[in-house]
């Protein structure tokens, strides 16, 4: 009989459930998303959903890989970073199943996770990443026995300055499939600004011109939406190709990893990967169905966590909304 994970993704708008063995083969995955009407998340009312949900996905979840939850040896859920009140549904759940059955749990940083599904899935082994998501913008790779940050936002994320900026053009959430499909309508770039401190970035400034941009009286006339999407997206995804290309120099890594929501753009992909060959580096982006949040790569790091040093106790268990990459021990790599 193989050994079984069910993985619990609960960190911002997406409540799922993966179920896999301990080889990383995937025998069902189910994704429960909070679309808010209007504004951006509020946790409150996320929380509310993923309650009022959980038992059913975990149903679903398990009655898709054929099994009951009797035959679940290990319960892993996403520990950090995220919003609290929302992490703490996936605690709780997770805390509920392992006491209710019986077994290991064990706590899962979610950046990490979106870096080791890449790994397993692409079949890559030792990746520069570019995480790029509605919550999180980081450039990162295995060094020193953990997952260093080579560089990152700082003050939005990526995701989140696209999805706000459509949301002021009137746009429905999410935004990126819409910008990215709005800004191939044009070629007409207005100069927008572009911020690379150090090694980091910050869209803040960008994300308020490409808003005044649409409150202008040259608005319709000199330009429409189709152009400032444009220059959003090659302003934007320039910062990101740059500060990865110099990462990618440093480190010397010979593959490239593309995860998270936003790896979804074509274009911020065909950048990626030219840079990329330029290095002769192997370039992937992690199959969307796990790009995006999902509860198979809480899952997975939750197998190689188990795997190499056991399941935390269930006062390891308290989550961290703040915890960063860079601060986790890697023991199934060292
Ligand atoms: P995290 O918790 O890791 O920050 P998340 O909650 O934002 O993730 P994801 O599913 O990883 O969830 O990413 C969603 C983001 O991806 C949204 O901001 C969405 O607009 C963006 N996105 C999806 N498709 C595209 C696309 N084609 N182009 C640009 N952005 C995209
Ligand atoms: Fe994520």
């Amino acid at each position: 009989m193989k050994k079984l994970c069910l993985g619990i993704e609960s960190t911002a708008h997406t409540f799922s459930v993966g179920i896999l063995d301990f080889e990383g083969n995937i025998y069902s995955l189910i994704n429960d998303v909070f679309i808010p009407e209007e504004g951006g998340l509020h946790p409150g009312l996320v929380r509310e959903q993923h309650l009022n949900n959980f038992m059913k996905i975990i149903n679903r979840a398990l009655s898709e890989a054929k099994i009951s939850i009797k035959e679940i040896d290990l319960i892993a859920f996403s520990q950090s970073p995220g919003l609290g009140p929302v992490l703490k549904i996936g605690a709780w759940v997770a805390r509920m199943l392992s006491q209710l059955v019986d077994i290991p749990i064990v706590g899962v940083n979610h950046c990490i996770a979106h870096v080791e599904i890449g790994r397993l899935k692409c079949n890559i082994k030792d990746p520069l990443s570019l995480y790029v998501s509605g919550g999180n913008t980081i450039v990162s790779a295995f060094e020193s026995e953990r997952y260093q940050i080579f560089g990152e936002t700082l003050d939005l994320a990526i995701g989140n300055m696209i999805d706000s900026f459509s949301r002021d053009a009137g746009l429905s959430h999410p935004g990126g499939p819409k910008i990215e499909k709005l800004a191939l309508e044009s070629k007409n770039y207005i100069p927008l600004p572009y911020v690379v401190k150090g090694m980091d970035l910050s869209f803040s400034g960008l994300y308020t011109s490409a808003k005044y941009l649409l409150q202008s009286k040259d608005y319709c006339k000199k330009y429409n939406l189709n152009d400032i999407a444009y220059s959003l997206q090659e302003t934007a995804f320039g910062m990101l190709t740059e500060v990865t290309e110099r990462a990618l120099a440093h480190t010397e890594k010979k593959e490239v990893l593309l995860t998270g929501g936003v790896a979804a753009n074509k274009r911020l992909q065909s950048m990626i990967e030219y840079i990329s060959k330029e290095h002769d580096a192997r370039f992937e982006v992690v199959p969307l169905r796990y790009a995006g949040d999902n509860g198979a790569m809480i899952g997975w790091v939750g197998i190689l966590r188990y795997k190499a040093e056991g399941g935390h106790s269930i006062s390891g268990t308290i989550i961290n909304p703040k915890e960063r990459m860079d601060q986790i021990t890697i023991p199934w790599r060292s």
